[in-house]
């Protein structure tokens, strides 16, 4: 099992560049199954969540290049639905897209029931609610989820519509991330005009119509919570480039603020980390923001705060377990509210370990921050809690030992080599 081994104390200070974000390039990739044609997208970050999905595309028959570092040319002309491998799709959330893009192109797709990090349940039935209003027929059983649609022919006997779908209105009882992004993917080529209502707002969703309106989709309203896509017959290959990733970005910036120093993020885009900059200027932190990117001062003494977690623009979630580390390190009571997923706090039992004080009730954690937090040794319960407990060992005195830190390398390039840079005493251990 790898293991990262953090000896605390050490400011953080020097230069950092931001890679593509992860929850932008998985919906972008599985996208390009309805374009049938070659795509070139740049800015894709090597995280093994990629590596997995671009592994199950290249299962049902996508031809993938990597031209240079951080590039994929993808060329889904030959792709057959319904022939993913079970095994990779239930190792990641994102494979359910899989499901919206051969629905969309085929009309028909049967995907093994998708994996992700475990906030108690994860239901899909906002998934399941834009397929079914789109025609689809969805059926979930012996471990797959199936879904089709009753192409119906026209008098003259020609289909009417290439996956037989037809659009919809769609309100969605939660703004979901993933439901947003399969209605989309569904309703592409449907047959006419399908406005998503409660949509989500997240950076991804926009990025994912920007791709897709690129490849010539008729896509409006992404970033608002009401979506309108217009169905168009086909789509063309394009070249794209993905949006930064703001969680990781976060992610760097509350490590600062841990630990105290001054580093320059380069490659973000400061207004999707906005909630991020404001709570850390509200804890005493000082950011500056510059165009492409923002620098990030401490001294290390942090006011406690209140967090309360919303879909975006609200404080996004999976910067919840870091946040948490910095309450733990200021010098009073705070509180952070999880009002996203039903239960995001199993990382809470690792902070004990470490000296954290900390009560959870309901969806609520109230943290008695002391100032201080003790190395010990931990584990990477999830990909955020995993990023938590890094920056708890890079603040903590003495030496914390992190196991199963594969979840963390689901979704951050290469973190231990960017922390020693800045002057962290950190390593990997196979
Ligand atoms: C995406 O998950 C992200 N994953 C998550 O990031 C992130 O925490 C989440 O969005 C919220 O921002 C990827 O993009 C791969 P949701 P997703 O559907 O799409 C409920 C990370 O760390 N819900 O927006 O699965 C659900 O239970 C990961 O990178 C339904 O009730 O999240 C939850 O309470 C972790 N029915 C809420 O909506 C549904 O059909 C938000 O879920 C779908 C969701």
């Amino acid at each position: 099992m790898k293991k990262i081994i953090i000896r605390g104390g050490n400011k953080l200070n020097g230069n950092i560049h931001i890679e593509g974000m992860k929850n932008a390039a998985l919906p972008i990739i599985f996208a390009s199954v309805l374009v049938g044609e070659k795509c070139f997208i740049e800015n894709i970050p090597d995280v093994n969540d990629i590596n997995i999905s671009l592994e199950i595309l290249r299962n049902i028959g996508a031809d993938i290049k990597f031209p240079k570092k951080n590039c994929i040319e993808i060329d889904t002309s030959n792709v057959v639905p319904c022939s993913s491998p079970y095994d990779l799709v239930s190792k990641m959330r994102g494979s359910t897209y899989l499901l919206g893009a051969e629905l969309g192109r085929f009309g028909v797709s049967k995907v093994g029931w998708p994996g992700g990090c475990d906030f108690g349940t994860r239901p899909i039935d906002q998934h399941i609610k834009g397929f079914e209003a789109l025609g689809a027929t969805v059926v979930a059983e012996g471990g797959y989820i199936n879904a089709s649609v009753v192409k119906n022919e026209t008098d003259s006997g020609e289909v009417y519509s290439k996956n037989g779908l037809h659009g919809a209105r769609v309100f969605l009882d939660v703004a979901s991330v993933g439901a947003t992004i399969n209605v989309i993917l569904a309703a592409t080529l449907a047959d006419g005009v399908t406005v998503i209502e409660n949509a989500a707002r997240e950076p991804h969703i926009v990025d994912l119509a920007g791709f897709l309106n690129t490849c010539g989709a008729d896509i409006m309203g992404a970033g608002t919570s009401v979506i309108k896509i217009r169905g168009v017959d086909k789509l063309h290959g394009c070249q794209y480039k993905i949006i930064p990733d703001m969680i990781e970005a976060g992610t760097y910036m509350t490590a600062v603020a841990a630990t105290g120093g001054c580093v320059s993020i380069q490659s973000v885009i400061p207004k999707h980390l906005e909630t991020i900059t404001a709570k850390l200027r509200e804890m005493g932190v000082s950011v500056t923001e510059y165009e492409d990117s923002i620098t990030v001062e401490s001294d290390g003494n942090l006011k406690p705060v209140t967090v309360k977690t919303l879909p975006y623009p609200g404080f996004p979630t999976d910067m919840h377990p870091q946040f948490t580390v910095l309450l733990c390190l200021a010098d009073g009571v705070g509180q952070i509210t999880e009002n996203v997923w039903d239960n995001r706090y199993r990382y809470v039992d690792e902070l004990h370990m470490m000296g954290a004080v900390i009560s959870v009730d309901g969806r609520t954690a109230t943290v008695v921050g002391n100032g201080h937090l003790k190395g010990a040794p931990v584990k990477s319960v999830d990909l955020r809690a995993g990023a938590a407990l890094v920056i708890a060992g890079l603040a903590a005195d003495g030496v914390t030992e992190i196991s199963k830190t594969e979840t963390i390398e689901r979704g951050y390039h290469n973190l231990v080599g960017k922390l020693r840079l800045l002057g962290a005493d950190i390593s990997k251990m196979q």
